[in-house]
């Protein structure tokens, strides 16, 4: 048996998203109430570790946390093991080692996305005890099926969707659409399909315009009176200059001459208060991770597996993106009723 109580660091790095708190919540509640361990929040992510920036977490600290979006903890983008020319690549590494043990700290908790988890790695790789838990609300961190932020990204979404609808009649336009996403188009595909988009173009699927073009105006012959085309953020276009929504549109416009509007949905898809759905599954990964802890259980990411809380090695999730697979069931669903992925396969109108 253990003598002295065992000390757990919390950060959180990377974009923030909803359900982060309930998952600093969950960790903690559970090493404090559970485990009897002390708990120390990370001010800014790795940035916090650079600079020793911590806060001591009490139980009644982590009360009230539960509905608030973004993080209490704060936090940043900074790649402790990424450098520019001519930097020594091993001076924010050992800074870190070094204030990990100064604060005595036998565990660390890192929530975060790819980026996060990919240092996650080099940590553990480092020597230190690591346990990633994943959170974005892109959905697509390797080894996870789900990841919590994103089915309130994804109800964002659908509103924001729901409501061009009413414009789109009203005026007999074209809506476009821009979700986030990065390089994957999950909040595209759920939200397009519960939305009713009638184009959902992805970062996965090539697009014809020529074919996106046609099945629009194919739609305004039918008498159809508007259409709505939902745009991940990923998907090709010529230029950086312009996001990926303005650029649809105007190639919308060009190619078929109807009236044509977008919007670029942004940050409000982070912000805010989180589902129940992610409340509830950052929770199962926050208190599961307190008991990965427990058990020593180091070097892994909480995962969600076939509906049930896992874990994953970290040398295997690392620097790998979970991408939509083109025979995703919910693309087929949405082909066999006639939603255009702006590719050749064949659709009705
Ligand atoms: O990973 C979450 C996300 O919101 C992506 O969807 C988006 O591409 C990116 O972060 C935006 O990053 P930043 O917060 O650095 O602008």
């Amino acid at each position: 048996m253990r003598s002295k109580k065992m000390r757990v660091g919390i950060l959180s790095a990377g974009g923030d998203c909803p359900g982060i708190n309930a998952a600093i919540r969950g960790v903690g509640k559970t090493a404090i109430v559970e485990y009897g361990m002390d708990v120390v929040g990370i001010i800014n992510g790795f940035s916090g570790l650079v600079e020793k920036q911590t806060i001591s977490l009490s139980e009644s600290q982590l009360s009230g946390i539960l509905t608030l979006g973004g993080t209490i903890l704060g936090t940043s983008r900074l790649k402790p093991f990424k450098v520019n020319e001519g930097e020594d690549p091993t001076v924010i590494p050992s800074l870190i080692k070094k204030h990990y043990e100064e604060l005595n700290l036998e565990a660390l908790v890192c929530i975060g996305g790819n980026g996060t988890q990919k240092t996650a790695d080099l940590l553990a790789k480092e020597g230190l005890n690591i346990i990633g838990v994943p959170k974005t609300i892109d959905n697509d961190i390797w080894g996870t099926d789900l990841t919590f932020g994103f089915d309130t990204a994804v109800h964002i979404a659908t509103e924001a969707i729901d409501r061009l609808h009413t414009t789109a009649n009203s005026h007999k336009r074209v809506m476009v659409i821009e979700v986030m996403g990065h390089h994957a188009g999950w909040i595209a595909l759920y939200s397009g399909i519960a939305g009713g988009g009638d184009v959902i173009l992805l970062p996965e699927i090539p697009y014809d315009m020529e074919l996106v073009a046609k099945c629009l105006l194919e739609r305004s012959h039918k008498k159809k009176p508007y259409s709505i085309v939902v745009v991940g953020e990923g998907i090709f276009k010529e230029g950086k200059k312009k996001s990926a929504g303005a650029y649809m549109a105007k190639q919308i416009k060009r190619a078929t001459g109807l009236e044509t509007r977008e919007t670029i949905l942004g940050y409000i898809q982070r912000g805010g208060t989180p589902t129940a759905t992610d409340r509830i599954l950052a929770t199962r990964f926050g208190t599961y991770a307190a008991q990965m802890v427990h058990n020593r259980e180091f070097g892994k990411m909480v995962a969600l597996r076939n509906g049930l809380v896992t874990s994953v090695p970290l040398s295997e999730v690392g620097g790998k993106t979970r991408l939509i697979e083109p025979d995703h069931s919910l693309i087929a669903k949405g082909r066999s009723m006639g939603v255009c992925f702006g590719d050749c396969t064949k659709r009705k109108i």
